[in-house]
């Protein structure tokens, strides 16, 4: 038995230590070594968080990932007489100094660093790549060998790479099941048939993949096409990715991923680092010029959904309306139809957004990258003349909408959490499924249809579907219990049309708390077994994900 008390000092230590640094309220964990008490009694203890609030901020200039080098030509798998590119890129234990002030931190990374090189590639122009697992046999973070596809039988260091938003036949997706071990290597084809977008290519090992991206395992991979080149948007140097992740360090500077208080079952709902991270450094500096950029934002967390604006120096600590106006010119699956206005932009993991910003405005003055209360990082913008030769044209890509009536099938899915009897969510499912459970969509390619998505957790979910790009129907506020019950959707107010910037092809999408979302999908480009999933890759290693296979028409 286990009394009220104890159950509160639990959850209340799981709080502070999950949520307090949610939205940078509290910047730092408490300084002191937590003991936690188990269920079983047993004492799990925790290392306190570095506080990272106390490092001098804009000492380090901003890294930016090095292009991906192509290593030769190999023949096409689909046509053995076209030569196509070929890349090899090893997974493998790497040091980096995340701050000038902390000692090196050690991190998994593809090549030499964490995030991996950019891949630059262009639309229509396959190319295969060897992704190599040169890991070390031991896993420097807490597995949780009680998770689906982590059970002791499991070697403990595996990867699988997936390369997020693309649309890639099975074989090379990165299915969570087709892992390899230290030593072993896969070669995976990417057709490149689809529009200009940044997508990323992370870890998706089954069980662990929550620890393996943590570790660093994740990088970008950039096409172009013709559509994107005419719109003469700023390029080379005045083009960059910003790749966003947030950390717990030690004090001696590791990474540190928390652990639940029962040791057999160290899995937990969900964190938040205090340590936000931008291409792998902390708190780091630009120096930009008087003119228009183009940032390729990417949201690399967890769990954490930040809300970044630009804020002037001087006014740091004021209120919204200082914050620097920018755009939005792309979603997670290219361009958008019209830039759109913004101050505020609000990006969940595994979304990514195309922004242009214009420090014209601003020479010689320095913004802040902030997100709720965290500083992220600092743009220092020169005084001098520029000539900016780039354009943000009005219009851009358009992005005809789906009629609803195109759909042959609508599909009801729920977004389960099950809590234990402190509250704290023990597992959560898609559509009260498990993963091992027999596949239950099976869309023709080539058809369409709308998955309706109901959330009646208190969370926002981002959903991610492999191999597709979507668009947004609506959000509409629903009674949850009236459709747990009697599975009757009450609605409790209008259908909401996405925000201007999510109005173009998406590959995930934020399931707000108690609401339905709709998202209607082509599903085009190859038959076969993929998955969808939450991207809080915590959810997603605890059973919210699910395998769905494209199947051919009959
Ligand atoms: Cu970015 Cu299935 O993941
Ligand atoms: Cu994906
Ligand atoms: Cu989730």
């Amino acid at each position: 038995m286990i009394t009220r008390r104890k159950f509160l000092q639990r959850s209340s230590l799981l709080a502070t230590t999950l949520a307090a640094s949610k939205n940078g309220l509290l910047n730092a964990m408490p300084t002191t070594t937590m003991a936690m008490t188990s269920t079983t009694g047993a004492v799990a203890t925790m290392p306190a968080a570095l506080d990272v609030s106390t490092l001098p901020q804009f000492v380090d200039p901003l890294p930016i990932p090095e292009v991906a080098e192509r290593q030769g030509y190999r023949p096409s798998p689909t046509d053995p007489k076209l030569s196509i590119p070929f890349y090899r890129i090893q997974a493998q234990s790497v040091v980096s100094k995340v701050h000038r002030d902390l000692q090196p931190t050690k991190f998994w990374g593809f090549g030499p660093s964490s995030p991996g090189p950019t891949f630059e590639t262009r639309a229509g122009e396959p190319l295969l790549v060897e992704w190599v697992n040169a890991l070390p046999n031991q896993h420097f973070l807490p597995l949780d060998r009680t998770l689906h596809g982590a059970e002791a039988d499991k070697p403990a260091v595996r990867t699988v790479v997936h390369l997020h938003g693309a649309k890639t036949g099975p074989e090379s997706d990165g299915y969570p099941e087709d892992w390899i071990v230290p030593g072993k290597s896969s070669l995976y084809h990417y057709p490149n048939q689809q529009d200009a977008a940044m997508l990323w290519y992370h870890d998706h090992t089954l069980g662990i993949n929550r620890l393996n991206v943590y570790a660093g395992l994740l990088g970008a991979f950039i096409i172009r096409d013709g559509v994107e080149d005419a719109l003469n948007l700023p390029k080379a140097k005045y083009e960059l990715p910003l790749i966003l992740y947030d950390r717990l360090l030690t004090h001696d500077a590791q990474l540190l991923y928390p652990v639940s208080p029962d040791p057999e079952s160290p899995w937990v709902p969900e964190i938040f680092g205090n340590a936000i991270l931008v291409n792998g450094k902390l708190f780091p500096y630009l120096d930009v010029e008087p003119r228009k950029y183009r940032f390729r934002i990417l949201n690399a967390s967890n769990a954490r959904i930040y809300h970044l604006s630009f804020v002037n120096n001087a006014s740091a600590n004021n209120a919204a309306a200082n914050n620097a106006p920018f755009h939005q010119i792309g979603t997670d699956q290219g361009l958008l139809p019209a830039p759109v206005p913004l101050t505020t932009l609000e990006i969940a993991p595994g979304e990514r957004a195309d922004l242009v910003v214009d420090f014209s405005e601003h020479r010689g003055a320095q913004l802040i990258l902030k997100s709720d209360a965290f500083v992220v990082m600092q743009f220092r913008v020169s005084s001098g003349k520029v000539t900016d030769t780039s354009s943000l044209p009005p219009a851009l890509r358009p992005v005809p909408k789906i009629p609803e009536s195109q759909a042959v099938q609508t599909r009801l899915l729920t977004l389960d959490e099950y809590v234990n009897k402190s509250g704290n969510p023990v597992m959560l499912l898609l559509n009260a499924s498990h993963w091992k459970m027999p596949v239950t969509e099976k869309p023709v390619l080539g058809s369409t249809e709308i998955w309706t998505l109901i959330n009646p957790t208190n969370d926002t979910h981002p959903i991610h579907l492999h191999l597709v790009r979507f668009q947004i129907l609506d959000r509409q506020p629903y009674e949850p219990w009236l459709f747990k019950t009697k599975r009757q959707l009450h609605f409790l107010g209008p259908p909401e049309p996405p925000d201007p910037n999510e109005a173009g092809w998406k590959d995930t999408v934020q399931a707000h708390s108690r609401m339905v979302t709709r998202i209607i999908v082509p599903f085009e480009g190859f038959t076969g077994r993929y998955v969808w999933h939450c991207h809080i890759l915590e959810h997603e290693d605890n059973e919210m994900m699910r395998p769905y296979e494209v199947i051919a028409a009959g």
